[in-house]
Formats: structure tokens, sequence, C-alpha cells
């Protein structure tokens, strides 16, 4: 099938690069033309795993093409797919203006049927705005021609993007035409073979559900780092609290991590548009702006223990980093938690020597040169004439470091986990203090 996709980030990139490897023939889009230049000469713009050799493959067999020509672009599929950002406006609401400007521009060039699929989250009523958009164009081209539109929310995880669009667990599909259900059900067959993957409903609802989807997952998360700063003040460790109600079959072990916070380009966008999407109607989303203000705060949570541990002595001081990316497996640093430590940091006049085996150039890119922000080549050249080890990102590579060397060359044997890797009591055998998230029983309760 002869597919377009608008936007080549994150979603719309793998999204191709996986239709195409399947055997559809797909035209990526984009207004970026330095991306599009690169991805020419087989030069990826993100980290994801597997999805380099995807990518090149499908290129030079023909099936996946890259342009900045929107007409052509039209012009190619029958599908269009709109899989640009959606990033928060200024009051957080979700800014749609990239993606009525693909709807317009679908609406100028279209010369036969389309159907416009929106991959991009968006709140609830956009399928109707990206209908309206691309009817009045028309109606101003004088054009009788039919479309869709239909909404088909993107679910994957970055940093297991390509698998997890190979293999999706599920295929959210809102639409009230048997016709395009049709044609959604041929393009997406291929991945849809063992079971039915398919979860088909009307367009609102298809809209709500990606949002509930990352909102639960925001909420879980808040949910675990309010119950590690209770533990921490009881005298209690969330770890083992974490396991105790992991074995629940009902709660499950699944995203009960504590941690400094959740980051990425969805939770925290995605839990604010929702909040204004509740507000814009008039009801007041208490559970999801508590989400909000715990994760707000439990980005602070390592800047308070380094702080207190110094007493608010950071002047001049040197912090080894590790863990740029807001997760493991990604080179994405947006709202990563890392940014507000470092930001933090600075701004109390201490200098950070960083690594991140993704990130680098990415935080290069978003700091650029600075004397308080030295990015070092490995992990253990940050700890050089660094008073102590902050842990942001949880990176395979992090998790059983040499202890020794870690210690021989920090000034200060001291080590604030925000992703617990550590145990407690062994870091303190081998002559650190530790900090981590919720680890009460370490350390004296407040009560
Ligand atoms: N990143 C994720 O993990 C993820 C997961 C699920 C859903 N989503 C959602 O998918 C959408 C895209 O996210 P992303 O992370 O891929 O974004 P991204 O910022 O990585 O990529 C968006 C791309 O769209 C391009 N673009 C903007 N306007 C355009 C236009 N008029 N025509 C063609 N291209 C245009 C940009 O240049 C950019 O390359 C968002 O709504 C996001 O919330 C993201």
């Amino acid at each position: 099938m002869k597919v377009t996709v608008f936007g080549i980030g994150y979603v719309g990139l793998v999204q191709a690069a996986v239709l195409a490897e399947v055997g559809h023939d797909v035209m990526c889009v984009d207004i970026d033309e330095t991306k599009v230049a690169n991805l020419k000469k087989g030069i990826i713009p993100i980290f994801e795993p597997g999805l380099t050799p995807l990518v090149k493959e499908n290129y030079e067999a023909g099936r996946l093409i890259f342009t900045t020509d929107a007409k052509q672009g039209v012009a190619h599929g029958e599908i269009q797919f709109i899989a640009v950002g959606t990033p928060p406006d200024e009051d957080g609401s979700a800014d749609l203006k990239y993606v009525t400007a693909v709807a317009r521009t679908i609406a100028e060039h279209m010369t036969s049927y389309k159907v416009i699929i929106d991959k991009s989250t968006v709140p609830v009523g956009t399928a109707d705005k990206v209908h309206e958009v691309v009817s009045e164009t028309l109606k101003k081209r004088q054009s009788e021609l039919s479309f869709d539109v239909v909404s088909n929310p993107e679910f994957l995880k970055e940093g297991a993007a390509v698998s997890d669009c190979m293999k999706p667990e599920r295929i959210v599909i809102g639409t009230d035409n048997e016709q395009v259900l049709d044609l959604i059900r041929e393009l997406y067959s291929p991945f849809n073979r063992n079971h039915d993957r398919m979860v088909i409903m009307d367009i609102r609802s298809a809209e709500l559900t990606k949002y509930a989807a990352n909102c639960m997952l925001a909420t879980k998360i808040s949910f675990m780092n309010e119950m590690s700063n209770l533990a921490e003040m009881l005298g209690a460790d969330i770890e083992k609290v974490r396991q105790g109600i992991g074995s629940d079959s009902r709660i499950g072990y699944h995203f009960i991590y504590p941690g400094c916070g959740y980051g990425g380009s969805c939770f925290p966008k995605d839990v604010q548009a929702l909040i204004r999407t509740a507000e814009h109607i008039g009801y007041q989303p208490e559970l999801l702006q508590a989400v909000e203000a715990v994760n707000a705060r439990q980005k602070h949570k390592l800047f308070s223990f380094v702080q207190r541990h110094f007493n608010g002595d950071l002047k001049g001081r040197t912090f080894a980093l590790w863990g740029l990316a807001f997760k493991p497996n990604t080179d994405d640093m947006r709202e990563s938690s890392s940014r507000v430590l470092m930001e933090a940091l600075w701004q109390a006049g201490a200098k950070v020597q960083a690594f991140d085996p993704e990130a680098m150039e990415e935080a290069q890119r978003i700091y650029g040169n600075r004397d308080d922000l030295l990015l070092m080549g490995t992990k253990e050249a940050t700890l050089h004439n660094a008073d102590a080890l902050i842990i942001c990102t949880e990176w395979q590579n992090f998790r059983a470091p040499d202890f020794d060397l870690i210690k021989a060359t920090l000034k200060h044997p001291v080590v604030f986990d925000g992703r617990n890797l550590y145990e407690p009591e062994r870091m303190n055998q081998r002559g650190f203090t530790y900090y981590g998230i919720g680890r009460g029983a370490s350390v004296n309760p407040v009560i």
C-alpha cells in the first residue's frame, strides 16, 4: 500500500520504517531540511535500538523515501499519517498548530480521496478540527473531493520503539466508517497475525484512550514517589514495599519504580494537556493535578539531598552526573530530571561533569558550551575532582560499576542515586554515604 507520513520524529520515522519493512511504499515528509538531507545520507536523527539498519535497508530498497516536498507527499499515499509534534502551549494545553498545518497542506494538494490518520497525541475533538480545516480548504479550492479522518494513537515506548511497532500490544483505531476500517485492517495486517490486536472504537474514545494510558502510567509513578517520601520519613524501605505490593496480581510489578521523577516528551505534556482539557469543560481533575505536582516536587528531590548533605554550600563544588536522558536506551532529554538537577546546581554555583551513553550530543545541542558543564567521554572520567556522584538515569551500564574506583576518585565518597540502583547497606559497607529514593530504613526516621 502507498502510505505518506508527515513528521519524521520518534513516532513518524519508526512507524514509517516498520511499515516499509513489511512491504508498504512509504514516503516521509518533514519541514526540517537538514533532517531530510541527513536521512538521505543514512544519518539517523535519533537513537533508537534497531532503527538504523531498518531505515537504511528500506531506504536502499526504495520502500522508504524522504522528502520536504509536501505536494509530492500528498500525491503519494491514499493513506496520509499525521505524526507531527503536539508540544504544550503556554498554558499547558496541546498546541495543534503543526497538526492543523499538515491538515491544510493535505487539503491544498490532494487530487483524489485520502484517509487522514492522526497518530499524534491530540485532545479529544481534534479529528473534528482536522475535518473542518480540510473541508474549508477544499471549499476554497472549490473542490468536492472526499476524505476521512481517523484517530490511531501511538503507544510506542522510546528505547523500544521498533519492537513496539513491530509487535504492538494493541492498535487503537477510532472511526465510524466500515470501509476505512477495512483499509486500515489491510495496512496493519502484517502486525496482526498472531491474534487480533485491533481495538476499534469511536474517534473521541480513541483520542482519549491515549491520554488515559499516559496519565495512568504517570499516576503509578507519582503514587510510588509519594509512597517513597513517606517511607523515607517513616523509616521504611520503598524497595521492600514495592516488592510487597507488586506481588499482588491486581497491582503487578510494572511501572511502580520510585525515582527522581518522570520526564520525556509524553507524560509531562500529556498530563498537563488533559488537565487543561478538563478545566476547559469545567471539571476539576484533582487526581491529575496531584500527579503533576508530586512529579514536579520529585524532580527536585536529588538537589534537596545534595543541598542538605553539603549544608547548602554548593558554590564552587563539582558534581559527577551519570545519566542525562529521561530514561535508558534513548537520547531524548525532553523534560528530563537531569535538566532540573543540573539547572539547580548551576544556579547554586556548582559545576557538573556529565556522562550519558547516548545523550551527549543532545546535551551539547541544548546547553551549548558553558564553563559549568563538562561532557565527559566515560562515566569514570566524570569522577575526577568531583565532590560527589549523582545518578539520574538507570542505564544498564551504571548498575555494577567499580565502586573502589568511584570511592578512590571522588573527593568525598557520597552517592546520590535517583534510580535506586544500589543497595544502601552494601553502599554503607563499602564506605559510601548513600542517598537513595525512599530508602528510609537506612536513615533515621522522622518519627
Ligand atoms: N516520542 C514518543 O515516545 C511518542 C509516543 C507516542 C506518541 N507520541 C506523540 O506523537 C507525536 C509526535 O511525537 P515525536 O516525539 O515523534 O515528535 P518529534 O518532535 O520527534 O517529531 C515531530 C516531527 O514533525 C516535523 N514537523 C512539524 N511540522 C511539520 C509539517 N507541517 N510537515 C511535516 N513535518 C512537520 C518536525 O520537523 C519533526 O521532525 C506527538 O503528538 C507525541 O505526543 C510520541
